[in-house]
């Protein structure tokens, strides 16, 4: 009997060692987080989790609750929506570990701590606390390869005002904007009037950072414009403000390092006025059509303009680039950059890419290679 259990163990030795299974990658999706797109972070996360191929990665699951408690969750994927999990009782209060050594994270068992490797993280959390270069500088710091953009290129893109002064210094063609402090606006160092007659009516309002059209605003008059930026300045201490651009919506989804592919382009036809939080998340009636109804000319053109400014913000791994195509002259305009872009089985950038000819789970492991491809020769 002895025998018989040597001889169990040696097999299974000689297939963990010699049959590739120890290439298996310990995989960390982070999901939920301290931001108005909690939400959608839970159902994009759970996407990515069912889709990552289990035969190559082993993914360990960590949730963040709206208040930033952060706990490794080891209850069933299904619980994600909706916040379900949070009632599982299969919580385990868990941090990422900026110790270089651990490259992992701790988790506190019954008052004991334990530390788990980490191969890759994957950040599946949408908006600020997320999106917006913070958890990437823990992960910079704790030299845990990461999928998609780093701190500095996160943060640039999360940020509408620096994203346009990067726009502008690459000769990326955006509407005509301006922005304002809040200690600059109670001081009158600048006023409304010099942003009016600047950009002229209607004017988009929108906190620098936010995300899901929270707190965007569309003003016909100094009114409206005046009670757009207090409610912006409840995001944000500085605003943006954009010239209206009456175009077609388009979106680009990127995906590399050093050679970026794209994806079909893709159109959005919101079903309000413009794509506000409600066109976004709630009335069914917005459309959304890849490829985009335009020409494969203009199609070309977003491809070769979303690739330029990925590189401009110093993009990584991914993102979804948006545009306008003005109605008047054609022009393609960029509008905005996201570094993590909705990521449901049914949201645009996966199925541009798919589009593409590449699956949601080809997606998923492509995203995981060129992390390591990124961090795991630089860190
Ligand atoms: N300058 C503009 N001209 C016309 N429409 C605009 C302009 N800026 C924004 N919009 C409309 O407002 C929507 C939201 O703006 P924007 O994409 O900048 O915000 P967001 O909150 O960052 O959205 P996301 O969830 O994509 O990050 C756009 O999809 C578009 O419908
Ligand atoms: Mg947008």
């Amino acid at each position: 009997m002895y025998r018989y259990y040597v001889n169990i163990y040696l097999a299974n030795w000689i297939i963990f060692n010699f049959w590739g299974c120890n290439d298996m990658k310990n995989v960390l999706v982070l999901f939920g987080g301290c931001s108005s797109e909690h939400d959608i972070s839970l159902i994009s996360a759970s996407s990515v989790i069912k889709n990552t191929p289990k035969e190559k990665y082993n993914v360990l699951m960590m949730g963040i609750t709206r208040n930033g408690r952060w706990y490794l969750y080891e209850g069933d994927v299904d619980a994600l929506p909706n916040d379900k999990w949070l009632e599982t009782g299969k919580l385990t209060e868990a941090f990422v570990s900026p110790d270089r050594k651990i490259h992992g994270i701790t988790v506190c068992r019954e008052g004991k701590y334990e530390n788990i490797h980490i191969d890759i993280a994957f950040p599946v959390l949408h908006g600020k606390n997320g999106e917006d270069g913070t958890i990437q500088g823990l992960f910079q710091l704790a030299g845990i390869p990461f999928v998609g953009c780093d701190m500095t290129s996160s943060a640039i893109s999360m940020d509408k005002i620096f994203t346009n002064i990067v726009a502008d210094a690459n000769g990326i063609a955006q509407a005509k904007w301006d922005y304002i402090t809040k200690y600059d606006f109670e001081t009158g160092e600048k006023t409304l009037d010099d942003i009016v007659s600047k950009l002229g009516f209607p004017i988009f309002v929108k906190p620098a950072n936010a995300g899901s059209s929270v707190g965007i605003s569309k003003v016909y008059n100094n009114e409206e414009l005046k009670v757009a930026l207090y409610l912006a300045f409840e995001y944000d201490t500085r605003v943006l403000f954009e010239e209206f651009i009456d175009g077609y919506e388009v979106e680009c989804a990127v995906l590399g390092n050093d050679e970026i592919k794209t994806g079909v382009v893709g159109q959005i036809t919101p079903a309000n006025e413009f794509y506000d939080y409600d066109a976004k998340y709630i009335n069914t009636a917005s459309i959304l059509n890849i490829p985009a109804l335009v020409s494969k000319e203009k199609q070309e053109e977003v491809k070769s303009v979303a690739i330029k400014t990925f590189k401009a913000v110093g993009g990584i791994g991914f993102a979804r680039v948006d545009f306008f195509i003005a109605k008047e002259d054609n022009r393609v305009l960029f509008n905005e950059i996201n570094t993590i872009p909705g990521f449901t089985s049914i949201s645009m950038y996966p199925k541009m890419i798919e589009a593409a000819g590449i699956s949601y789970e080809e997606l998923c492991d492509t995203l995981l290679t060129l992390a390591l491809e990124k961090w795991g020769i630089n860190s």
